[in-house]
C-alpha cells in the first residue's frame, strides 16, 4: 500500500485580476491547503492578468477565448483540458461566464465559486456596488457550490463586512476581497477534506 498522501490536483477558471487565484496559490505554498497543487489555471479572456501572475509563478496556464462560442461547446473542451490534466477541484476565481449543465455535471460537487456579496443578496455583476446602492449595513462574501444557475449553488462558508456610511464601492470592495481570500482558502480545505455532508441545499461543516 502507498503510504504517500497523493496529491489533489485544483483548476482556476479565471477572466481578469486573479488575486483569489494568488490567494489559494499562497496558501498552498505556506502549506494552508495541504497536499495539493494547482494543476492548471484557464482563462477565457485574452491578457487576463490571473495569468500572467500564474506564468511567474511557474503554473500551467491555457488561454482559451470564449467570445461568440457556444456554451456547451466551450464548456467540452474546457473540460477535457481540465481532465488531461487530472483536475479534481475547480475553483472558479472571478470566472465571468455561466457553466453549462455539462460542465457541472463533469464535476459533480466539484466545483466551488467565490462572490463578493452575502448570497443570495446581490448576486450577478458589482455586488459590493449593488448593496451600498441599496442602503444594506452589511455585506461580505459567500463561497458556494457551483450549479448551472448565477451565484446560486448550496453555500459551503461567508463571512460578514460591515457597510461604513463613508464606503464607497472600491473601498468596500477592498475589505471583503480579504475576507474572500481567507474563507476561499478555508472552503477549498473543507471540501478536499471531505469535512461536511449535505442536507437539501444545507452544506453542514463538521468541526
Ligand atoms: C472577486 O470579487 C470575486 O468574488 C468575484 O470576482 C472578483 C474576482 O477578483 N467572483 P479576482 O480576479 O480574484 O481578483
Amino acid at each position: 500500500m502507498n503510504s504517500m498522501k497523493t496529491t489533489r490536483q485544483i483548476g482556476i477558471l479565471l477572466s481578469g485580476r486573479g488575486s483569489n487565484f494568488e490567494a489559494l496559490a499562497d496558501s498552498i505554498d505556506a502549506g494552508r491547503i495541504p497536499n495539493a497543487r494547482i494543476a492548471l489555471v484557464i482563462s477565457n479572456r485574452e491578457g487576463a492578468p490571473g495569468v500572467e501572475k500564474a506564468q511567474k509563478r511557474g503554473i500551467p496556464t491555457k488561454v482559451m477565448p470564449s467570445k461568440g462560442l457556444e456554451r456547451e461547446a466551450f464548456d467540452r473542451q474546457v473540460a477535457a483540458a481540465l481532465h488531461d490534466a487530472h483536475v479534481e477541484l475547480v475553483c472558479l476565481a472571478g470566472y465571468m461566464r455561466l457553466l453549462s449543465p455539462f460542465f457541472v455535471s463533469s464535476f459533480p460537487g466539484r466545483i466551488l465559486n467565490i462572490h463578493p456579496s452575502l448570497l443570495p443578496s446581490f448576486p450577478g455583476l458589482e455586488a459590493q456596488h449593488q448593496a451600498l446602492t441599496y442602503g444594506a449595513k452589511f455585506s461580505g462574501c459567500t463561497v458556494h457550490f457551483v450549479d448551472e444557475n448565477l451565484d446560486a449553488g448550496p453555500i459551503i462558508l461567508q463571512s460578514c463586512v460591515p457597510i461604513r456610511d463613508d464606503d464607497t464601492a472600491e473601498s468596500l470592495s477592498h475589505r471583503i476581497l480579504e475576507e474572500e481570500h481567507r474563507i476561499y482558502t478555508e472552503a477549498v480545505c473543507i471540501v478536499l477534506e471531505g469535512r461536511y455532508r449535505t442536507e437539501g441545499r444545507r452544506v453542514l461543516i463538521n468541526k
